[in-house]
């Protein structure tokens, strides 16, 4: 190797895809990530000399995190659960290295120093984090080579290209992001707040209105069958720890996720609350076995994600990513709306017009036609 050259291509290179809402991490070039694990992590204050760690747990200066789906959802005494991420961002890297820290040992199961590392960052990440990213990298982990890869530009190559416009609805946020071969157009980015955890809060508010208790897992001991819209007929565990209102309402959040994934529907142009009425309803049971069918809810609660303010240019190339997308009707609407928006034949612009001929003579040709 010379002039700082790595040959990264040849060796197993790790992607590192680290969301609000979860973790994804493999090799390059496989079909899907070795981890896929929540972001969120529980903590708990340690007690001096706390000494075994046991899977998923990792100590860190007098805090414990407990990582990965098992170890979270393990109810305990006090434990809050908290993000190592805020807008997108790195914010607590002592919380980030624990959790890279046990995709290494759980489930990648080699040595940093072994791996080139890709890691996605969020397309306004900040100068003074990525720096400290890879700082960090290089020093604590040792790794041989880094390259950091705005999330939009990823989607795109993986669909397999360099131009495009990423429409991306995770958790925390829906942006719109123009890739132009291969590099983030900074000033076209749309960005609103409207995405997956706003449509659980939607749904929170509903279960409310409609006095449904969300009763996570955790809490229930044995249920009973009830005929549709009875009371739920459930007997809670009997020795609980006290746990934290925060962890609690993570997992009162796991269910309404489910809710959201199984029950509501992206209505196929503008919401009308007589089609809405007509809306084959869809049956479902919440943990406790309470049981009813939900109709024009299910159109009504995904309808905010649909302003149309939102969406702009570059609309021949549209690649939609990020989990909310997911939503039953998503792109089916996404495409209606945006046909009737753009004008047909986006051909037009790509001819060399006579009038720009004339202005600007044959060198036009390598412009236009690259
Ligand atoms: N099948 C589904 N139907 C509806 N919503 C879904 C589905 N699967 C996942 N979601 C929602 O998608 C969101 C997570 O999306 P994604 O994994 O892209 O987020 P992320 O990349 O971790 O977070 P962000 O991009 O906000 O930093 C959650 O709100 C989740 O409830
Ligand atoms: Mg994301």
């Amino acid at each position: 190797m010379s002039g700082g050259v790595y040959g990264g291509d040849e060796v197993g290179a790790l992607v590192f895809d680290i969301g609000s809402f979860s973790v994804r991490a493999g090799y390059a070039g496989e079909d899907c990530p070795k981890a896929d694990f929540p972001t969120t992590v529980g903590l708990l204050a340690a007690e001096e000399g706390g000494g075994l760690e046991l899977e998923g747990e990792k100590e860190k200066k007098g805090k414990i995190f407990h990582i990965d789906t098992n170890a979270l959802h393990v109810p305990r005494d006090g434990a809050e659960v908290m993000s190592p991420l805020k807008n997108g961002m790195i914010e607590d890297w002592e919380c980030f290295r624990a959790i890279l820290d046990h995709t290494y040992s759980k489930h990648v199961k080699s040595e940093p120093n072994l791996h080139p590392v890709l890691m996605s960052e969020a397309p306004w990440n900040t100068r003074a984090k990525r720096e400290k990213l890879t700082e960090l990298m290089f020093e604590q982990y040792n790794i041989p080579a880094f390259f950091l890869c705005k999330t939009a530009v990823l989607t795109a190559f993986a669909n397999g290209r360099s131009t495009g416009l990423v429409l991306d609805s995770g958790a925390t946020h829906t942006t719109a992001i123009p890739v132009h071969d291969g590099y983030v157009l900074q000033q076209g980015i749309v960005k609103s707040p409207l995405a997956g955890d706003f449509i659980s809060m939607q749904c929170r508010e509903l279960f409310q209105e409609m006095a449904i208790d969300i009763i996570p897992p955790y809490m229930i001991a044995a249920k009973e069958p009830v005929r549709e819209g009875a009371p739920p007929n459930w007997k809670k565990k009997e020795k609980l720890p006290q746990v934290s209102k925060s962890w609690h309402n993570y997992m009162c959040n796991e269910v309404i996720q489910d809710f959201q994934a199984s029950v509501l529907q992206v209505s196929d142009s503008p919401y009308d609350e007589q089609v809405a009425a007509q809306m084959p309803t869809v049956h479902y049971e919440m943990p406790n076995g309470y049981n009813t069918d939900y109709g024009a809810e299910r159109l009504r609660i995904p309808e905010g994600l649909f302003d149309p303010s939102n969406v702009k240019g570059l609309y021949g190339s549209v690649i939609v990513t990020g989990g909310n997308t997911l939503l039953q009707g998503f792109t089916d609407r996404l495409n209606r709306e945006l046909s009737q928006k753009t004008p047909p034949g986006t051909f037009q612009q790509m001819w060399i017009s006579k009038q720009e001929y004339e202005e600007g003579g044959k060198q036009c040709v390598e412009r236009k036609c690259p």
